[in-house]
């Protein structure tokens, strides 16, 4: 039901152009003339209140004059008029308003935009917009927009939140030779966003692969959940990646995520495959609208140059797919179609001699082998050799094997016959690049994408065994003393409750408890001040470790509560913390945020230097299972010491993916309360002996 709708903005079967003219120049001459040239078939109905005709058509004074259904209403007249009109398509039953015009939220008229927004939720209509280009839709040769024209077919589908960069694709299609069935410009996203474009365009026929230029998301967990659920490939390019917040923050956490790195976790948690910039969103595209997933890591390049197989091979490190030499069968089979002097290796070089036939056979041979998963052909076009024939015997051995088993880029390297070479493999659905690099990383999109896949599939299990009421109760104790920052103790007792392994940590109120309390837990121990409103201890005097024996503990006991009184006079000491001292082990981070876009989100890194200098850390929108926590394990620079680098035992990174994950829990769970929080440090042991978490901190949103 809800797709019926959506249909009439992205596939409309009658249009309104709402402030269509007979002058030109005016957006609204221009969309009436785009849906002529278009060669729209459905009816299109021009509303203008002065004019009969409009360029041909018979027009309407107002859009409940017209006789028939209408699809969808393009809005081409002054924002302050929309309201207005938006009233009038829906008692009219218009499913999609196509809202062209300017001056709404991106200008600070959010009201007149909600207003709009509003209206269209009575009527059950959906909003495009606004601030829009408009759609283009080749299947429905529907240029329902003031761009020059439609794209170059093809089966991709793009949207793009900068009208004026959708216009630019549109042109470029052609000169990049990457085919688009369909355009859509989403501007301020007011209802219909990039979540109801995955949903409705993974239902559609026409293409095979999302591209989306995106500025900003606003319900990133609705995006997630729309990519996950994809059958399709879906490719994105983030713009405007710059930290927000960062020097707000009271957490390593918040100063650490800038919005780009939320974004590429969450664009991999959700399998939607990067794109570094332009070119690259064009490139990639071309390769997933075309060409199947890579399922496994074997690149095979064949080609008939030796630079360009050394390009290729750098390439191919740099895009995490490293060349390895092919297998003994593999390369007997290959030296039959090569002089005694060319390599059979990986790269494949045929040398220059190698023509149509030799191309054909290595590539359908190579296709049908076992080790290989994607096979990268390049070509330097030479006197010897007619591209286009080479371009033909590719696609002869693709078909000869069964088109889409395995994925195949091509770049031919030459002049204007190499280019005719490509369009022509384009067009027979073979991604072909101008350089032998870009060939190779279409082929590891295409990779990204298979693994990807695999690990958005993974589903989060809740665990059972934790008490969030519990965990609610400490919330609500700290809330009914007007605090937002929780004390070490607090804080812990929250971890506890989700199961995580924490230091046996206690509160002494006396110098008699803490003694009492040292010889409890066992020497030696580590002993803090407990203050709300000393939250860096270190450089309050406020911690001793490494405290053994009663004497020691004494002591202790009196320099603490002194040097906090000299740090802070006013300071409200609770008491002083006696904690287990854990034995040293690998050091680690867990770190949570509230991100604006996408929620309760993780961070985990290695502890001290690495954190703090390096920021080598990594982040997942919560929640994460085990499985893929363990791959944040691996994300970061220093993943090989918890491997056990330099000799060192491997650390039990099982024990740790649990913590990753029983915290993310947490911090959903709590979502509504907590704003962020961290452990730092937790000992991570070797392989078998767990992790602990010594030190704890959790922050409550501003009531
Ligand atoms: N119903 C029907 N027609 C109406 C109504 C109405 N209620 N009110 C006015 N009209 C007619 C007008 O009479 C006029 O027709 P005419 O040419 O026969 O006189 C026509 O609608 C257009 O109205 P104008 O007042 O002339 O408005 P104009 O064409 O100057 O501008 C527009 C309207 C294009 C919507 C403008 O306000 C605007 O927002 N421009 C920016 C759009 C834009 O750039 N969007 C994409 C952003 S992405 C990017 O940057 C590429």
């Amino acid at each position: 039901m809800k797709h019926d709708v959506l249909d009439g903005v992205f596939s409309p079967k009658s249009i309104a152009v709402i402030g269509a003219s007979n002058t030109k120049g005016k957006i609204g001459y221009t969309v009436v003339d785009n849906l002529i040239q278009s060669n729209y078939q459905g009816p299109v109905y021009p509303i203008n209140p002065k004019d009969a005709e409009i360029q041909g058509f018979k027009a309407y004074p107002s859009i409940l004059d017209v006789p028939g259904e209408i699809d969808a209403a393009v809005v081409v007249i002054p924002a302050k008029f929309v309201p207005q009109v938006a009233k009038e398509c829906g008692e009219k039953g218009v499913k999609g308003l196509l809202v062209i015009a300017s001056g709404f939220s991106e200008v600070g008229y959010i009201d007149l935009e909600l207003q709009v927004v509003e209206i269209a939720q009575q009527y059950g209509m959906r909003v495009l917009g606004p601030n829009i280009v408009g759609v283009l839709s080749n299947s429905d040769n529907c240029n329902a927009s003031f761009a020059p024209g439609l794209p170059l077919p093809g089966k991709a589908a793009l949207g793009s939140q900068s009208g004026a960069l959708l216009i630019a694709m549109d042109t470029a299609s052609y000169t990049r030779r990457v085919g688009f069935d369909k355009m859509v410009s989403i501007g301020n996203m007011s209802d219909v966003n990039f979540g109801d474009m995955i949903d409705w365009l993974d239902q559609d026929k026409n293409t095979t692969c999302i591209s989306f230029y995106i500025e900003g998301l606003q319900d990133g967990q609705n995006f997630i959940r729309a990519a996950r659920s994809a059958q399709k490939p879906i490719i994105a390019l983030k713009a405007g990646t710059s930290a927000h917040g960062a020097a707000a923050a009271a957490s390593h956490t918040g100063s650490l995520a800038g919005s780009g790195k939320i974004y590429t976790s969450a664009f991999e948690q959700a399998g939607v495959v990067p794109a570094a910039d332009l070119n690259n969103l064009f490139d990639r595209t071309q390769a997933l609208s075309l060409q199947p997933p890579m399922k496994g890591k074997n690149l095979l390049v064949i080609t008939n140059g030796g630079g360009v197989g050394v390009l290729a091979t750098d390439a191919a490190e740099r895009s995490g797919l490293p060349l390895h030499f092919a297998p003994a069968d593999l390369q007997a089979g290959l030296k039959k179609h090569m002089p005694s002097f060319g390599s059979a290796k990986n790269p494949v070089d045929m040398t220059g001699m190698a023509g149509k036939e030799w191309y054909q056979d290595s590539v359908q041979f190579a296709l049908a082998h076992d080790w290989v998963d994607g096979l990268a052909v390049l070509y330097c076009e030479t006197a010897m050799t007619a591209p286009l024939e080479i371009a033909k015997g590719i696609k002869a051995a693709i078909e000869a094997v069964g088109a889409h088993q395995k994925p195949v880029a091509v770049s031919f390297v030459g002049g204007k016959d190499s280019q005719t070479a490509m369009r022509w493999l384009v067009e027979a659905g073979i991604p072909a690049y101008d350089a032998p690099d870009t060939a190779v990383d279409a082929l590891a999109a295409l990779h990204e994408y298979a693994e990807s896949k695999k690990t958005s599939a993974a589903k989060f299990e809740p665990f059972v065994d934790v008490h969030e009421a519990t965990a609610r109760e400490i919330i609500a104790q700290v809330r009914a003393e007007g605090r937002t920052g929780m004390t070490e103790i607090e804080s812990k007792n929250i971890f506890k409750a989700y199961g995580l392994p924490v230091a046996d940590t206690r509160l002494a109120t006396s110098e008699e408890e803490a003694v009492q309390l040292a010889e409890n837990i066992g020497y030696p121990i580590v002993m803090k001040i407990m203050s709300p409103d000393i939250l860096h201890k270190s450089d309050a005097g406020g911690v001793k470790v490494n405290v053994n024996g009663e004497t020691a503990v004494r002591e202790a006991y009196r320099t603490i509560l002194a040097n906090a009184k000299e740090y802070k006079a006013e300071a409200d000491i609770r008491g002083i913390v006696v904690q287990e001292m854990a034995p040293w082990a690998t050091e680690v981070i867990l770190g949570s945020i509230n991100d604006p876009t996408f929620g309760p989100t993780l961070m985990f890194g290695l502890g001290g230097i690495f954190v703090e200098i390096l920021k080598d850390v990594t982040f997942r929108v919560a929640p994460v299972s085990p499985e893929q926590s363990i791959k944040m394990l691996d994300d970061i620079k220093g993943a090989p010491i918890l491997k056990g680098a330099r000799g060192e035992e491997p650390r039990d990174r099982v024990a740790l993916s649990e913590v990753l994950s029983r915290y993310s829990q947490m911090i959903v769970d709590l979502g509504d309360e907590v704003n962020e929080s961290d452990a730092n440090p937790v000992l991570v042991y070797a392989e078998g002996e767990g992790v602990i978490v010594v030190d704890a901190r959790v922050i409550l949103k501003e009531a």
